[in-house]
């Protein structure tokens, strides 16, 4: 199982050492939120920022976008390679245009659901990706209450199999194991790395 501190619930007037405390704590990948003020009520980081957080990395950057306009910002932060773009089924209408787009680029496309949306209603999408985000509370800030989504996590390896299952929202030491025991492959965590008081011991109680 691998783990993506999420650095939207780090100390933003300390990114850089931020970024390379998470990376010697031995995260798998960087979760960057991209939010637009319009897919959801919340705004975030840009290129410059994502540039300046990517330079300081020492591992990938995982994206995820929640925005309205998602071609516009695939094109945007598709220099600088990161592992994956996720982008969420409910801003789009053209899911297999997207798709297509991050492909040729050379990364990996995912797609992002919200809790109240199905997996039966994604199905027609989910083929198509590498990766499934399941979000586990609304898009838009951390530090929100997990909802449970583990039936999920069986029902997405149900349609595809070989698709990856990310899970990210109020994730901590509690829900991990079950969430492990669902069968996720990635766990997202922003404030349960960000406010412990040893990112590495945070990190590894979430491997379980
Ligand atoms: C919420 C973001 C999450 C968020 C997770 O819209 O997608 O990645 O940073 O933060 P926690 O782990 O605090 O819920
Ligand atoms: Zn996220």
């Amino acid at each position: 199982m691998l783990i993506a501190p999420s650095i939207l619930s780090a100390d933003f007037g300390n990114l850089t050492s931020e970024v390379q405390k998470v990376c010697q704590a031995k995260a798998d990948m960087l979760h960057i939120d991209v939010m637009d003020g319009h897919f959801v009520p919340n705004l975030t980081f840009g290129l410059p920022i994502v540039e300046a957080i990517d330079n300081a990395s020492t591992i990938p950057l995982d994206i995820h976008l929640m925005v309205e306009d998602n071609s516009f910002f695939v094109e945007m932060f598709a220099p600088l390679k990161p592992r994956f773009i996720s982008f969420h089924f409910e801003s789009e209408k053209h899911h297999h245009r997207v798709i297509q787009k991050i492909k040729e680029f050379g990364i990996s496309p995912a797609i992002a659901i919200n809790p109240a949306t199905s997996i039966e209603s994604v199905k027609e999408v989910i083929k198509y990706v590498d990766m499934v985000l399941l979000m586990s509370v609304n898009p838009g800030f951390g530090g929100q209450k997990f909802i449970p989504i583990y039936h999920k996590i069986k029902e997405v390896k149900k349609v595809a199999p070989t698709v990856l299952v990310e899970v990210d929202g109020g994730v901590n030491d509690l829900n991990a194991p079950k969430l492990k025991e669902a069968g996720v492959d990635i766990l997202v965590a922003g404030s349960y790395v960000f406010k412990h008081s040893n990112y590495e011991q945070a990190i590894k109680s979430l491997r379980v």
